[in-house]
């Protein structure tokens, strides 16, 4: 581990978990220390996530995962532990130890960063200097207010072909840098700047770094935009145009538009949640990404063919996700950004809240699919269709949409009906028996479900378990392990975390599930807090850890008298004659 335990141990103490699982989760106090919400890690109805602000730590009864602050940014964030300390630090004001010297590619990765950032204060300021007026005078053309071009960070590409280039070598920065930014290339051993003239947009990561740009051609053009390629620091498919600021919105959902204009247009209107994905088809990363951040997303692509169909492509993307997807419809106009200028944002509101839900998409997207025309094709396009209608909770939906479906394919709508019918009860008992399993789940609690944890001998273990539950609970009992030591565990990571608890204890210093869990591999750290989170008396708490103790001998004697015998048993097979060879 190359951070320091002190180090660790501020940045935990820094990083309040209830304040930052709380930017992320919506929690309502519930039962003395403990808050509850719905878990980020997986689709759920009912709250059955919990964060602790005595214990400093997560866990979800649903799906099992847990630990610490820093396991939890990992997991949300998607970030390496390194990362997540690094973001963790930044969030809280500290900074990273001088000694821990980061890896060549890391390095690199900040580097880049930095130049980026320059970058792009270059370009914003480039529109106060009179080769910028025309820049401005497109912004205004394009009724952008001042207030967005700050908020956007927007700035102007001078027309030059080493305008940044120059700019950035003075501040430092070489030409590998800026060739692997995406922001110069070199051709015939000279390097020139790629954006040229051109409005820029930077695209801002949900942790606040300048991570790429899109630049816009003044007026008309081609190419219109032009975009960084994937980078060390960007990668286009898992980021989202504008969810830097989208994902503070109080709206309770994201609206997804196709172009960047379209979100700055969307912002200005008063429409904080829009974001774009950038320049491609939506990406299941990107939906990921929006899942942490809601449960609703409106598609405002534009009214032409080309945005009719990429809507279609995207609604697929949210099937079987935790999001419920409309599709807002422009009735005249070509973009959002068109719509709110001509008929202003009251007007788009409405066209928000009129917004279709996506099924009459999915039939259309479906039967795309099928040639109709054949029997074949009806009966795919039925068979699939169908499936799609029985996951409707409302009955009336699945009336409705099943006559049209019905209509489409040439058959009666009671055909239909019948077939939705069964496919719809089929889902309640499949969701009916994986409640239940899960509800096993959380009652088979000595096994831990994560495979790469799982414990060899759960009698041994849930002692082992419990010998840490009580350290945790009460430092003092440290008195009462006697000579007992990791070793003589069962499950080494738990063997491993005894003898942590041991040493800090016997040192006088507390020991925190947190900094604990920071250590440990997200599997482990996941069962660390369903340890911690097993009920415990404490009034018998010498008794206990004496029960647990022996518990762990008395596996210790057994499990090595099976070897014994084992053994045995091996030696007196080979003797025979019938050990290794065979026949
Ligand atoms: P649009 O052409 O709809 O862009 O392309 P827009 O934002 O509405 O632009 P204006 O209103 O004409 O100024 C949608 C998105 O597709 C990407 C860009 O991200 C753009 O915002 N795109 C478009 C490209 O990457 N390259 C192109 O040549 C065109
Ligand atoms: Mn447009």
């Amino acid at each position: 581990m190359a951070f320091s335990e002190s180090f660790l141990d501020e940045l935990i103490a820094r990083n309040d978990i209830v304040d930052v699982v709380g930017s992320y989760v919506q929690l309502t106090k519930r039962s003395g220390s403990n808050q509850f919400g719905l878990c980020p890690f997986h689709n759920e109805k009912t709250p059955s996530f919990s964060v602790s602000s005595d214990k400093q730590i997560y866990h979800c009864f649903g799906c099992g995962k847990g630990g610490g602050v820093i396991n939890f940014i990992m997991e949300i964030e998607g970030l390496s532990f390194r990362d997540a300390v690094e973001f963790l630090a930044k969030r809280s004001g500290m900074q990273m130890p001088e000694d821990d010297v980061p890896p060549e590619q890391r390095g690199r990765r900040q580097r880049l960063l930095e130049l980026n950032k320059d970058a792009a204060r270059f370009f914003y300021e480039n529109l106060s200097r009179p080769e910028g007026q025309a820049a401005l005078e497109y912004i205004n053309r394009r009724g952008i207010s001042k207030a967005m071009v700050k908020r956007f960070g927007l700035g102007y590409a001078l027309d030059g072909w080493h305008n940044l280039i120059e700019a950035m070598t003075l501040k430092g920065y070489s030409k590998r840098d800026l060739l692997e930014a995406g922001l110069a290339k070199e051709k015939k051993g000279s390097v020139y700047d790629v954006f040229r003239n051109r409005l820029m947009f930077p695209v801002i990561d949900i942790r606040g770094s300048v991570v790429a740009f899109s630049g816009r051609i003044i007026g008309e053009g081609e190419p219109k935009y032009l975009n960084s390629p994937d980078t060390p620091v960007f990668s286009k498919s898992r980021n989202l145009f504008a969810l830097n600021l989208a994902k503070k919105s109080k709206a309770g959902m994201l609206i997804l538009a196709e172009g960047n204009v379209d979100v700055v247009s969307l912002h200005q209107a008063g429409f904080d949640c829009a974001v774009a994905s950038l320049g491609t088809a939506l990406t299941r990363e990107q939906v990921k990404l929006m899942e942490r951040y809601t449960e609703n997303v409106v598609l405002a692509y534009d009214a032409d063919a080309a945005g009719v169909k990429a809507a279609q492509r995207a609604i697929s993307l949210f099937e079987n996700t935790g999001i419920n997807v409309k599709v807002l419809k422009i009735p005249d106009g070509k973009d959002p950004d068109e719509f709110i200028k001509k008929h202003g944002s009251d007007s788009f509101r409405v066209l928000l809240e009129q917004s279709d839900n996506h099924i009459d998409y999915r039939i259309m997207a479906i039967m795309g699919k099928y040639d109709l025309n054949t029997d074949e094709g009806k009966i795919g396009f039925l068979h699939e269709a169908t499936q799609m209608l029985s996951g409707l909770n409302s009955s009336i939906e699945r009336e409705v949409y099943g006559a049209k479906v019905a209509q489409y394919a040439g058959v009666t709508p009671e055909a239909v009906k019948l077939e939705v019918g069964k496919a719809f009860k089929r889902r309640l008992r499949q969701e009916k028996r994986q409640a239940e399993r899960s509800e096993m789940r959380v009652e088979n609690t000595y096994q831990p479900d994560d495979q790469s944890i799982r414990y060899k001998n759960v009698r041994s273990a849930a002692a082992e378990e419990g010998v840490i539950r009580l350290l945790l609970l009460d430092g003092g009992l440290i008195r009462s392990v006697g000579d007992l030591k990791g070793s003589e565990f069962s499950a080494p990571f738990l063997g491993a975390v005894f003898d942590k608890i041991c040493e800090k204890l016997r040192a006088h210093e507390t020991v925190t599930v947190s900094s604990l869990a920071a250590q440990l591999e997200p599997a482990q750290a996941s069962r660390l807090s369903v340890i911690i989170g097993k009920p415990e008396v404490l009034s018998e708490a010498e008794k206990s850890m004496a029960d647990y103790i022996d518990k762990i001998r008395t596996e210790q004697i057994r499990s090595r008298g099976e070897q014994d015998l084992l053994a045995i048993s091996k030696k007196y097979r080979q003797t025979k004659g019938y050990g290794e060879h065979n026949g």
